[in-house]
């Protein structure tokens, strides 16, 4: 794949996240979860924001409250679009982002079904993206037909397809082999590099964190908030090679390991207190 090849996919700016003070209760039979607690961010436009956290801090929450599909219920949170019209999101999910039914041009053109863009200026786009995915050759295969590093490209393509001001992926190459998930990384940094979208990722990897982000937020045991916000240095446009290699990242890779694991820690500390009480 190209960053030509990624530009003539005519992917447009992105948007800016504000988070204020946000908070998430959920309300359960047995009793409320605080999932969210004081969760100040500013993200900015074009950024590459990668959140990190224990399991269960509250990383997914946020992201859907980012993506409009939860609201917060404390705090404000406001997202901007670069033209000051309504900001648009895609979605990238781990492993349950497509539909079973339809084939794999099929998945990536449906958001623009739903734009209602025209039959020929679809197939353009699906065209280019499969292209830019290295996957023209499965568009007529079904997602069941394919490896399970590709079902998670076409997922990337449905969600690149509709131009979104900002892209949001909750662990999208969380199942993949580690050999998949690099190649991965660097199509999305190509991708994103040419682009200018926001994204915002959660991962469970710190090292994928350092290689795709400009920052990575690390969030503290539930109830999330912030616990550091570490700035990654590595030039644009990155390789995972140049950046792993760059003296700098142990130390970074260090830095954040240290407040991981107070706070995944803590997580575990919660949790059998938990199963104690
Ligand atoms: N709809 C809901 N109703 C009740 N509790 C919820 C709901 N959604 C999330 N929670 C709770 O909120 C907390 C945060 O969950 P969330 O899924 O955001 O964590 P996470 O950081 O994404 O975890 P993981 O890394 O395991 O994916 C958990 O205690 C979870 O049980
Ligand atoms: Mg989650």
């Amino acid at each position: 794949m190209s960053v030509q090849a990624a530009n003539e996919s005519g992917i447009g700016r992105g948007a800016t996240v504000r988070a204020a003070a946000v908070g998430r209760r959920f309300v359960t039979p047995s009793g409320t979860i605080e999932a969210v607690r004081d969760f100040d961010l500013e993200i900015a436009d074009g950024e590459f924001c990668v959140i990190v956290g224990p399991s269960g801090c509250g990383k997914s929450t946020l992201l859907r409250m980012i993506a409009g599909l939860d609201t917060p219920t404390s705090g404000e949170l406001s997202i901007t679009a670069h033209n000051g019209s309504s900001p648009t999101n895609a979605v990238v999910f781990q492993g349950r982002s497509l539909f079973p039914w339809l084939s794999i041009a099929a998945n990536v053109e449906y958001g623009l079904k739903l734009q209602g863009l025209a039959k020929s200026g679809r197939d353009a786009t699906v065209a280019r993206l499969l292209a830019v995915l290295g996957l023209s050759k499965f568009a007529n295969a079904y997602p069941h037909q394919v490896s399970e590093g590709m079902r998670q490209r076409v997922a990337i393509g449905r969600a690149l397809a509709v131009e979104p001001d900002l892209l949001l992926m909750d662990e999208p190459f969380g199942a993949l082999d580690e050999q998949t998930r690099f190649i991965l990384q660097e199509e999305l940094l190509r991708i994103w590099e040419s682009s200018g979208k926001t994204v915002v990722m959660i991962t469970h990897s710190i090292d994928e964190a350092l290689v795709l982000a400009d920052r990575v937020v690390v969030m503290s045991a539930q109830p999330g908030t912030v616990r550091a916000i570490i700035d990654v240095p590595f030039d644009r446009p990155r390789t995972m090679v140049a950046v792993r290699s760059d003296p700098a990242f142990g130390d970074l890779f260090n830095q954040t390991w240290d407040l991981l694991r107070d706070e995944v820690t803590r997580a575990r500390q919660q949790q059998e207190g938990a199963l104690v009480g």
